[in-house]
């Protein structure tokens, strides 16, 4: 993500605004700087982080499936493409004649973009910048079939409100031809879903504290890492892990213009990520107005992969 986009007197006020609130909070956007999207990746490979491999299975196993239900596709829009090796795994069964990358940081984007189009140069591509959390509009779009790809359950870190926001946005764009290919963690035990947020080798917790040093570095907060521990919860009535950072012993965290105490024992809360049941997905998926939903899931039923028709 890039220092530009995160910057100015907005973002300062936006994070200063919730490190005062009654229960204090930061974005999870801010987890993903250098450091921590290099961390993410990390956590994708972890045995304990099933999400990952369990879509890339499911994608595999029915992928052909998947592209006969979508049939024609003439663009593909990749919703926070990062890398775009999600997205481009798609080319060979959806055959787009253009690829759009949408992600926060669009200079990122373009550094993989311009490896895909010397491997796949009948395909048009473009980066573009994109908060998901912000009315998306196409203009140069209007009468084109398009396909919009939301991977790796990042829908799982919206509200559902928020959600369904995103889906409603994606229908008034596709005007009754194309959809939605989304993957997203399915409700499940436990204990499952513990170890893939309290990985044995720390990676969750080093990508949660790095939150601290990034802000350090954003807004200039002091915070000092040793005094923080990671903290990551199933709260099974919202079906969501909260993850929190919380303060080993009582501490003054200053920033400019001012400062907050923690007590020992405080909690920042950092991360909501929400999983569903196949019914309440499909349903928040129809209730946005797409007409019909398909669904792919493994044999654990961890996962689903799911094209909702507009
Ligand atoms: C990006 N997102 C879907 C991940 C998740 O599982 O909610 C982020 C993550 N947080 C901790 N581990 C992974």
């Amino acid at each position: 993500m890039s220092q530009e986009k995160l910057s100015g007197q907005k973002l300062t006020d936006e994070i200063i605004a919730g490190l005062l609130q009654e229960q204090p909070a930061i974005s999870p956007k801010f987890f993903y700087d250098e450091i921590g999207s290099h961390l993410f990746e990390a956590i994708t490979f972890l045995e304990e982080y099933y999400p990952t491999r369990t879509e890339k299975q499911i994608m595999a196993q029915y992928g052909e499936a998947m592209a006969l239900t979508i049939g024609k596709c003439d663009v593909l829009l990749d919703l926070g493409a990062g890398n775009c090796e999600k997205g481009s795994a798609l080319f060979d069964t959806l055959l787009p004649k253009e690829y759009r990358a949408l992600d926060i940081s669009k200079e990122f984007l373009e550094q993989a973009i311009s490896g895909l189009q010397k491997e796949f140069p009948q395909i048009q591509m473009q980066a573009q910048t994109c908060d998901l959390h912000e009315e998306m509009a196409f203009p140069d779009l209007v009468g084109r079939k398009k396909t919009f790809f939301y991977p790796g359950s990042s829908i799982g870190n919206f509200d559902p409100d928020a959600a369904l926001g995103l889906f409603k946005n994606i229908v008034k764009v596709c005007q009754g031809d194309g959809g939605l290919l989304i993957g997203v963690d399915l409700v499940k035990g436990h204990e499952v879903l513990s170890r893939a947020y309290n990985d044995s080798l720390g990676i969750t917790a080093a990508f949660n504290k790095n939150i601290l040093l990034h802000l350090n570095r954003l807004v200039k907060t002091d915070f000092n890492l040793e005094y923080w521990e990671h903290y990551a919860i199933f709260n099974e009535q919202l079906a969501r892990i909260e993850m929190y950072l919380r303060s080993t012993r009582s501490q003054l965290v200053s920033f400019p213009g001012g400062e907050r105490r923690f007590d020992s024992g405080a909690f920042i809360h950092t991360e909501n990520s929400y999983k569903y049941t196949q019914e309440k997905f499909e349903s928040l998926l129809m209730s946005a107005g797409f007409k019909a939903v398909h669904s792919w899931t493994d044999s654990n039923c961890y996962f689903l992969v799911a094209y909702a028709t507009a």
